[in-house]
């Protein structure tokens, strides 16, 4: 198949690039490098150098294809807030205008990337996706308007939309220097340069943390394999185990062999308290099953961590 995914020159998509490439697929990127990066890109792919606020960039970008992952997006909640009608552009008209160039180019699937911050404010847990979000920042408010557009294009036009809610994805090439980094970049690349890892509250706040190999696993079997029933459907991606960011600390002081303490910094407006994913309907409806423990991804993305900071040469 000739594929497309946005955003194939960050952190998940250039891992899912990969992955489809050595599926056997054609694959096409389009990333306007903002936060992606040229080397991430893998050497087979045809790449694209364009925005999804373009709407004709899209269409270019969706010529001949017959799958989209759509993962381009501001991935960040407080560059959201910072900049809400950036983010609104990219993130909920970029989706629709990318939703709009596929259905014009006849694609088959569409899978989209969502968030588990849709939930924000509603206190329901464990997450399940039948739940009412209540959404607390642009970025969700964006990701679920998105996830909106996409489930009602199969309906209306027939175009095989899945939207998955993505937890907390993690493991190489996640941006540990950005302003605006995940908890995981942020407390390994602290520890290895023997710095205090920052947390934000008091680290009672859960999280499920999901290797980006399960992520990739997930998503070329949405978009590639042929599971029944899914289409026009959103779920849940996530390890279904949930860790306090203390115990994400500890766990990662015990692979690294440090024992640092954290400085403790007031909460992030916009950060949920806590996000437990029920993963029931991915695992039964999507046939799909995380495989990486904690412990094990944690380790293989330490290792990449560990070689960016000492300058080995890098896998991309
Ligand atoms: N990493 C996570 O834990 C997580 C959690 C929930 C949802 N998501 C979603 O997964 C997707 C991928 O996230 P990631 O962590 O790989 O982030 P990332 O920032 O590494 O990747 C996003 C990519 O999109 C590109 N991009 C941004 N704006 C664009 C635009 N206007 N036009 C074209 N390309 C553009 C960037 O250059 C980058 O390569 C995003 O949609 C994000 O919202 C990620």
């Amino acid at each position: 198949m000739l594929v497309l995914v946005t955003g194939g020159a960050g952190f998940i998509g250039s891992h899912l690039v990969e992955a489809l490439l050595a599926a056997g697929h054609g694959v096409r990127v389009l990333d306007n490098l903002s936060s992606g990066h040229r080397e991430y890109l893998a050497p087979g792919a045809a790449f694209v150098e364009g925005d999804v606020r373009d709407l004709d960039t899209c269409r270019a970008a969706c010529a001949g294809v017959e799958a989209v992952w759509h993962l381009a997006a501001i991935g960040s909640v407080p560059l959201s807030i910072d900049d809400p009608l950036a983010a609104h552009a990219v993130n909920a008209t970029g989706t629709l205008q990318m939703l709009e160039a596929a259905r014009e180019a006849g694609a088959r699937r569409f899978v989209f990337s969502s968030s588990s911050a849709v939930y924000g404010a509603n206190p329901a847990l464990p997450r399940q996706e039948d739940q009412c979000p209540l959404p607390i920042s642009p970025y969700a408010i964006n990701k679920l308007a998105a996830e909106l557009y996409a489930r009602a294009y199969y309906p209306l036009y027939g175009l095989e939309t899945v939207a998955f809610r993505f937890f907390n994805v993690y493991g190489p090439r996640q941006d540990p220097n950005s302003q605006y980094a995940a908890v995981i970049p942020n407390f390994l690349s602290a520890l290895l340069a023997g710095r205090a890892p920052e947390i934000y509250g008091d680290g009672e706040q859960s999280r499920d943390f999901i290797a980006v190999a399960d992520v990739v696993a997930a998503l070329v079997h949405a978009g590639t394999g042929d599971p029944d029933g899914v289409a026009g459907e959103v779920f849940n991606l996530a390890s279904g185990q949930v860790t306090s960011v203390n115990a994400l600390l500890a766990i990662a002081q015990q692979i690294l062999g440090t024992a640092i303490s954290p400085l403790y910094r007031p909460a992030r407006v916009g950060d949920v308290r806590y996000s437990d994913a029920d993963i029931t309907r991915v695992v039964t409806k999507m046939g799909f099953t995380p495989r990486v423990s904690l412990e094990d991804g944690l380790r293989a993305t330490a290792a990449w961590y560990r070689a960016q900071s000492t300058g080995v040469a890098q896998d991309r």
